[in-house]
């Protein structure tokens, strides 16, 4: 086990907890975005940033992806921790002001609107469609990438490999800006700029699931060749 000390308050945690992890133990609420405690945690958008003291010294660090350390000393309201977390939600207010989660975190945290315009495409580079796709879904069609524009400046996208993708929209569902967009029309479904065909349930004859994701779940848990012939409503 590992001691140590949040916002003044003793925690003992296992040891390889996350600062976010020790932080909820004591119930001390530390705001995220890209953070789902089912997916590996990325450190990427900083909303969760703290103030940590190890040995005398202080620092910023990410509390979803920063184990804890013997001894340590985290402050999660401490000027510094507030100031850089309000930052980062500004940034990303700036980059996605359209986007509710990220409304909701600027709010919080008295932030009306950014002192900053950023082009953006409305990805934020969160990780969660790569994550969630990879982790939970099995698939693994999405990834990030860096492009270079020229010999300094790299960018980065996500990239869908469409052969891969089962269209299953749990990348559109996990997005917290609505980059990922997914349309329904009568049996088909577009994701990915990828037209999946929908099964018909026999019974209702309702179009409910995507027939490649329906395959893929068939396959991998080896189910009978009928066994989504009929919707779960039906059945
Ligand atoms: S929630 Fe920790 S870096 Fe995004």
């Amino acid at each position: 086990m590992v001691e140590l000390i949040i916002d003044g308050q003793k925690v003992e945690v296992e040891e390889g907890a996350t600062i976010l992890e020790a932080a909820d133990k004591l119930n001390i609420a530390i705001p995220t975005l890209c953070y789902h405690e089912n997916l590996t945690p990325f450190g990427a958008c900083r909303v969760c940033t703290v103030e940590v003291v190890v040995d005398g010294v202080s620092s910023l660090t990410t509390a979803c992806n920063c184990p804890v350390e013997q001894g340590m000393e985290v402050r999660t309201v401490s000027e510094r921790a507030l100031e850089a977390r309000m930052l980062a939600v500004e940034l990303l207010l700036a980059k996605c002001p359209g986007s509710e989660a990220i409304r909701s975190l600027a709010r919080d945290m008295g932030i009306e609107e950014p002192r900053v315009e950023l082009e953006t495409e409305g990805c934020i580079l969160c990780g969660l469609c790569v994550r969630t796709c990879q982790e939970l879904v099995g698939v693994g069609a999405l990834r990030l990438v860096d492009r270079g524009l020229d010999r300094d400046v790299k960018e980065t996208f996500v990239e869908a490999s469409t052969d891969k993708c089962i269209g299953c929209g749990s990348c559109a569902y996990i997005c917290p800006t609505s980059f990922i967009k997914l349309e329904e029309t009568g049996d088909t479904r577009t994701v990915w700029d990828r037209v999946f065909k929908l099964k018909k349930c026999q019974v209702c004859g309702n179009y409910w699931a995507p027939e490649a994701q329906l395959e893929y779940i068939r396959k991998t848990c080896n189910l009978p060749s009928d066994f989504f012939d009929v919707c779960p409503n039906c059945k």
